[in-house]
């Protein structure tokens, strides 16, 4: 069973790097532990308008989008057509970057190609 898991988040990661390939600047592994650790509470179940993690129907609106843009807006929190995403998913305390690895991690999974 564990290692179904390992294997299963390996496939995951794997995806997610060659998508974000083209963007060398983020760290999608430490992305993953930023996600789990604060964006997973409205991602996962799509709590409060938030576009569920690899849902392609509920991204692709978003991900027409530069990767750029939609890190920015993360960071300074936007109101949308399905809910509010808080600044920096409601945590202070992560920085830019850790905003933004989560952020490429989370459109990885979806496909972004810019
Ligand atoms: C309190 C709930 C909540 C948390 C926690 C949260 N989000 Fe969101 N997020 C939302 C909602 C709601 C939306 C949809 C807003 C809209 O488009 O109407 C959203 C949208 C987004 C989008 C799409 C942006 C776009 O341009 O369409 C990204 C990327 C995102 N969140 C990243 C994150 C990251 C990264 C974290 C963790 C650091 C996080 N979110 C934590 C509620 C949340």
């Amino acid at each position: 069973m564990s290692r179904f898991f390992s294997a299963l988040s390996c496939t995951l990661l794997a995806v997610a790097m060659i998508s974000v390939d083209a963007e060398a600047a983020y760290d999608v592994a430490s992305g993953k532990a930023t996600y789990d650790a604060t964006c997973a509470a409205c991602h996962n179940s799509g709590l409060l308008g938030a576009p569920k993690l690899g849902d392609k129907t509920a991204w692709a609106p978003r991900i027409v989008q530069t990767l750029d843009d939609m890190v920015s807006k993360s960071i300074k929190g936007f109101q949308g057509k399905t809910g509010t995403m808080p600044v920096r998913g409601g945590d202070a305390k992560l920085t830019d970057a850790q905003v933004g690895n989560a952020v490429a991690y989370m459109v990885g999974l979806v496909g972004q190609s810019k």
